[in-house]
C-alpha cells in the first residue's frame, strides 16, 4: 500500500506571492515523499524564484507560460492536465483565485487548470484585505462550490508587517491536506471510522506533579496519518504531546487513563476499529491531593490503585454492541515479548497485537523507529525489522484493511 504520495503525479501551480520560497520546500517535501512533482510557474511568479529552483528540488522538468507556445505545441497544457493525480497551487494569488474561478485560462496554469479532471488545492496567500474583499471571497467561495479544496490561509504576520488573515500554511501542514485529499479520492479505508489512541496519559499526584511514561505519541500519530492516506474519518484521543494533528484527524486530548476511558468508550460507539496505540498508566495514586505537596510535611507515601483497564471495558462494550468491529492493542515488552504479547492479546479479546520490545533504544517509547512483532488469534507471529513508525503505522493499517474486509 506503501505511503499515498510516493509515486503521485503531482501539479505545482506556484503564483506571484512573496510565499514562493515556501512552495520550493513543498516542492521538495513532497519529492522526499515521492511523489512526482512538475511546477507551473507563471509570469508573476517567476519575479519571486525561477524555475531552475524547482527543477533542482523535483528532478523534473519545471515549466513556465513559454513552452505554452514553445515546439511540444498548444496541447501542452492537455498533456500536464491528463497527466496528473493532482493539482495544488500553492501560494495561490488573488489574481489566479480569480481567474480559475471565472474560466479566464490565458496562461499555462489557469489552462492546465481548466483542462484538468483531477482534485485541485489552493493555498491563498495574500494581503489580508485582498483576502477579506468581497471580491476574492466570492471567488474563493464559487471554487469551494466547485469542489475545489482551500487550504488555508493563516492568520499571523503577513509581508507588509502587519498581522492579519492571508498567511500561505507552511508545507507541512499543505502536504497535510494534500495526503487528505489523495486519502478521499482512492482510499482503501474511505468512509470508515477509526478511533486511535496516542501517547502516555499522565496520572496526577498533586496540583503540580504527575505519573507518567515516556510515550511520545509518535507511532499512534503516525497511524492516524496512515488511516487518514487511505480514506478513514480519524478520532485521535491523545495524552499530553506537543504533536501537529494530522490534517483531517478529530483530536480529543486527555490526561489520565479515566478520561481516556470515558472518550474512547463514547468515540467506539460509531466506530468500524479501534488502534489503542496509548501507554495507559497500569496505576495511578490512590487520592489526589489538591494543592501541591510540600517538603516541610515531610517525605509523601504515595498509594498506588489500578487505572481502568480500557481494552477491557472496550471487549466488555464489543460483547453486547459488537463495535468497533476491529480492535488492535499494543504491548511494551521487557521481556518474553511473544509469550506475553500473546497472553494479551488473548486476555483482551484483540484481533491484532504489536509487540515491541522498549529495552531496544532504538524501538519503542520515544524513538523514532520500531521494532515490531505482530501476533493474531489464529497464532500467526510476523516479526518486522527495524523501520519508521510511519512504516509501522502502513503495515498495520494494511492489516487493518484486510480485517475489516473479512469481519464485514
Ligand atoms: O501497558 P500494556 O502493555 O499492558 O498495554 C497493552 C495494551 O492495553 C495497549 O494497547 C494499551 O493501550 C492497552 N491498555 C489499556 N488500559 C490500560 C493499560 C493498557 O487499554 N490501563
Amino acid at each position: 500500500m506503501g505511503n499515498i504520495l510516493s509515486e503521485r503525479r503531482i501539479l505545482l501551480g506556484v503564483t506571484g506571492s512573496i510565499a514562493c520560497y515556501k512552495a520550493a520546500d513543498l516542492a521538495s517535501k513532497l519529492t522526499q515523499q515521492g511523489a512526482s512533482v512538475t511546477a507551473i510557474l507563471t509570469a508573476a511568479a517567476r519575479q519571486f524564484i525561477t524555475p531552475l529552483t524547482f527543477q533542482s528540488v523535483t528532478g523534473q522538468r519545471a515549466y513556465v507560460d513559454e513552452d505554452l507556445w514553445g515546439h511540444e505545441g498548444h496541447i501542452q497544457h492537455l498533456g500536464l492536465a491528463h497527466g496528473a493525480d493532482l493539482i495544488a497551487i500553492a501560494p495561490a494569488s488573488a489574481n489566479t483565485i480569480a481567474k480559475i474561478a471565472h474560466g479566464i485560462c490565458d496562461n499555462l496554469l489557469t489552462l492546465t487548470c481548466l483542462a484538468a479532471t483531477c482534485p485541485i488545492l489552493i493555498a491563498p496567500a495574500m494581503d489580508s484585505g485582498m483576502y477579506t474583499h468581497p471580491t476574492t471571497q466570492a471567488n474563493v467561495e464559487i471554487l469551494k462550490q466547485r469542489g475545489v479544496y482551500v487550504a488555508g490561509p493563516a492568520t499571523g504576520r503577513m509581508a507588509s508587517g502587519l498581522t492579519g488573515i492571508g498567511r500561505m500554511l507552511e508545507p507541512s501542514e499543505i502536504l497535510g491536506h494534500l495526503r487528505w485529499v489523495l486519502g478521499r479520492q482512492e482510499g482503501r479505508l474511505k468512509g470508515k471510522r477509526l478511533v486511535v489512541t496516542a501517547g502516555g496519559t499522565s496520572e496526577p499526584i498533586d496540583a503540580v506533579r504527575v505519573i507518567t511514561n515516556r510515550s511520545s505519541g509518535k507511532q499512534g500519530f503516525a497511524i492516524a496519518q496512515a488511516a487518514i492516506d487511505q480514506g478513514a474519518e480519524v478520532t485521535l484521543i491523545t495524552g499530553p504531546t506537543a504533536l501537529p494533528t494530522p490534517v483531517g484527524a478529530r483530536r480529543i486530548e486527555v490526561n489520565t487513563a479515566q478520561e481516556m476511558l470515558t472518550a474512547v468508550l463514547e468515540a467506539i460507539s460509531a466506530a468500524d476499529a479501534l488502534v489503542m496505540a496509548a501507554a495507559v498508566a497500569d496505576f495511578r495514586p490512590e487520592t489526589v491531593v489538591t494543592e501541591k505537596l510540600s517538603k516541610e510535611e515531610g517525605i509523601p507515601q504515595l498509594r498506588l490503585t489500578l487505572a481502568p483497564d480500557i481494552l477491557s471495558a472496550v471487549a466488555h462494550f464489543r460483547s453486547r454492541s459488537g463495535y468497533p468491529r476491529v480492535v488492535i492493542g499494543f504491548a511494551a515488552e521487557s521481556g518474553d515479548l511473544v509469550e506475553r504479547a500473546r497472553q494479551k492479546l488473548v486476555r483482551k479479546r484483540l484481533d491484532l497485537i504489536v509487540a515491541n520490545d522498549i529495552t531496544a533504544p532504538d524501538s519503542g517509547l520515544g524513538a523514532d523507529t520500531n521494532r515490531v512483532t505482530l501476533i493474531d488469534p489464529a497464532g500467526n507471529v510476523q516479526s518486522y525489522p527495524l523501520m519508521t513508525k510511519d512504516e509501522v503505522a502502513q503495515i498495520l493499517i494494511e492489516k487493518l484493511v484486510s480485517l475489516l474486509e473479512i469481519s464485514s
